[in-house]
């Protein structure tokens, strides 16, 4: 459950957060501050209620950060989508399994593009969902809301999934990056690493804090001391 204690914790700002008008500034001001991930929550108001980015937001902030671009696709039929946004300059592309019956098929598509590879889960969905793909990703975004919105409360019941999801990876010896996205804050960020989890996204406790961007992931990392 520890085993992952003296690794250095990436933290994904979400930009969903964010001020949409000043968008390149604050991506800018988060990479100053310290992240390690831009997380680009993309949603398409089907498989999720909003409409947030789509490829051409991804290659304006493309040019305000040299940070990895963490794209989460909220978004029903992504395969349709997949070569555009990694030409609008993601890094890492994930896509949630409840709209993909043929996640294999997605995730050699994401990965023949060049880009990494990364599968979601909701929290009502069943880890036994993804047990067969996990081999061909380069990452698992745990949710720990439900997809849709910034600023909700953390769901308790996933840290035991991050934890069985974590003895799962030691157990197969698969390296692969453990994010969890939603309701992260200094209170709930240290509960999750002590599952397992490798890296956090962070929407409104960088963004909406109060503090500055870069007060705001300093004090988030300090809480994982
Ligand atoms: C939720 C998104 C998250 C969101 C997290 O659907 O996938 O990335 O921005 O926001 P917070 O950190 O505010 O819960
Ligand atoms: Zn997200």
């Amino acid at each position: 459950m520890t085993a992952m204690t003296n690794t250095k914790i990436k933290i994904a700002p979400s930009i969903l957060s964010a001020d949409f008008a000043r968008l390149g500034e604050q991506v800018a001001e988060a990479t100053k501050a310290g992240a390690d991930l831009i997380h680009v929550d993309v949603m398409d108001g089907h498989f999720v209620p909003q409409i947030t980015f789509g490829e051409l937001a991804v290659a304006a902030i493309r040019k305000y950060t040299t940070l990895p671009l963490d794209v989460h696709l909220m978004i029903e039929s992504p395969e349709d989508q997949i070569a555009q946004f990694a030409k609008a300059g993601a890094d890492i592309i994930t896509v949630h399994i409840e709209p993909c019956p043929h996640i294999h098929r997605v995730i050699q598509l994401i990965k023949n593009t060049g880009v990494k590879a990364g599968i979601s889960i909701n929290p009502a969905t069943s880890l036994s969902m993804i047990d067969e793909i996990l081999p061909e990703v380069d990452l698992v975004l745990v949710m720990s809301v439900n997809p849709g919105f910034g600023g909700q409360t953390f769901i308790e019941s996933t840290l035991d999934k991050i934890a069985r999801l974590r003895a799962e990876l030691d157990k197969r010896k698969l390296n692969i990056e453990l994010e969890v996205d939603g309701g992260i804050n200094v209170k709930t960020a240290p509960r999750v690493v002590k599952c397992g989890a490798t890296a956090l996204v962070a929407g409104a406790a960088i963004f909406n804090s109060g503090d500055s961007i870069d007060q705001a992931i300093k004090k988030l990392r300090q809480s994982l001391v």
